[in-house]
């Protein structure tokens, strides 16, 4: 085994453009990416043909600029890491095209790497995680438990049997008018009210004993918020839009997520909404994890990843699940929680050390 390598990473498998140098003895040189947000803010989540399109546009010159952040050439670097399942077949695409070419053309080594392995070891780019811990994923396309054993090691306890916890977010947040992602201004929202849960939106209960304890669900979630609002006559299911206070503004934007014209009422009605939207995932999230603590005993730690970890409260909810069994939960920084290079190239470089290479025949797999 080599004990020293330098991996570039590269990711592009939904709507961020990023690449990363990771190296065994500097950890991460640099880390850059290009994110679309702008691009789709406006169509309530990521449309997959302008997202392909951009990352055709962005790739050449995100990965030129962080080689020269991380101060590295071509030649310097060991292989080619690169995210090729799952994702948007059309965004996986340019990725993948793009490291075989350069891999090809520079004569390096070629890896492929799973976007959700990525995500369950970007908690250890930053921290000492210890083995076995249970990782709690959740992004806008994924929500899963994993019980993770050693690197590259890791099983699937449970996941998501319709949306993932990220679209929960993104649509409900439509719902009300605001643009893609939902994410964080539900956990604004929320917290202007104190994470209360006002509407007492039902909770899907997985008795124990049932074989399927560690599943989520949230389609029934976010049907039933939907007619919360339809029954409060704030949504207009045939237009498919929040219904704004008239009385706020003679002249109201209809611009989704403009909310210069906001009546007071309005307002209370998103923080209540977006608030038990948020309290109903969280406690959803804690079952779960206390489920799995409950039977894997052994459990050293839990770790939170994907860009939901990006929620504060729900991460507080999680770290206090773990003290009471008196173990710690790492979360990722805020850039490594959401898509980013530097976990492909991470978990590229772990794999690169096992000499765990693809060959050209490296394919998208969505
Ligand atoms: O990991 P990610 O960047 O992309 C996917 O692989 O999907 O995650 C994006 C998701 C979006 O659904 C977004 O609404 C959610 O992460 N997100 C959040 C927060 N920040 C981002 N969800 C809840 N609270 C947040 N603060
Ligand atoms: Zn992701």
């Amino acid at each position: 085994m080599p004990d020293r390598l330098i991996v570039l990473g590269i990711e592009t498998s939904c709507d961020e453009t990023a690449a990363a140098v990771y190296s065994t003895r500097g950890g991460i040189l640099a880390s850059r990416l290009f994110s679309q947000t702008e691009l789709h803010k406006n169509y309530g989540g990521v449309v997959p043909e302008i997202a392909s399109r951009a990352q055709i546009e962005k790739i050449t010159g995100v990965v030129a600029e962080t080689l020269s952040a991380a101060q590295i050439d071509l030649s310097a670097i060991d292989a080619i890491a690169v995210a090729n399942t799952p994702g948007l077949a059309g965004s996986l695409l340019v990725g993948v095209c793009f490291a075989k070419a350069l891999a090809y053309a520079a004569g390096k080594k070629l890896v492929g790497v799973n976007h959700l392995e990525a995500h369950i070891f970007s908690a250890l780019l930053e921290h000492d995680v210890p083995f076995p811990h249970i990782c709690m994923t959740a992004s806008g396309g994924h929500t899963a438990l994993y019980r993770v054993t050693g690197f590259g090691e890791y099983e699937l306890l449970g996941q998501t049997t319709d949306d993932a916890a990220g679209e929960t977010f993104d649509k409900v947040a439509k719902m009300l008018g605001y643009p893609y992602p939902g994410g964080p201004i539900i956990e604004k929202l929320a917290g202007e009210v104190g994470f209360r849960d006002f509407c007492r939106y039902p909770r899907q209960k997985n008795p124990r004993g049932s074989g399927k304890e560690l599943l989520f669900s949230f389609s029934g979630l976010k049907t039933a918020v939907l007619y919360d609002l339809v029954k409060k006559g704030k949504y207009d299911l045939h237009e498919k839009h929040f219904i704004a206070d008239p009385a706020a503004c003679s002249a109201a934007p209809v611009i989704s997520g403009d909310m210069r014209c906001e009546s007071p009422a309005d307002h209370i009605i998103r923080q209540q909404v977006a608030s038990s939207l948020l309290v109903c995932v969280a406690d959803m999230f804690a079952d779960r994890v206390q489920q799995a603590l409950e039977k894997y005993p052994d459990t050293r730690a839990v770790t939170f990843v994907g860009g939901v970890a990006c929620n504060t409260y729900i991460g507080e909810r999680l770290k206090a699940v773990a003290a009471r069994r008196h173990i710690p939960l790492f979360i990722p920084s805020p850039r490594y929680c959401t898509d980013n290079g530097a976990m492909v190239a991470f978990v590229g470089h772990y794999k690169a050390l096992h000499s765990r290479f693809a060959d050209m025949s490296l394919d998208v797999l969505f």
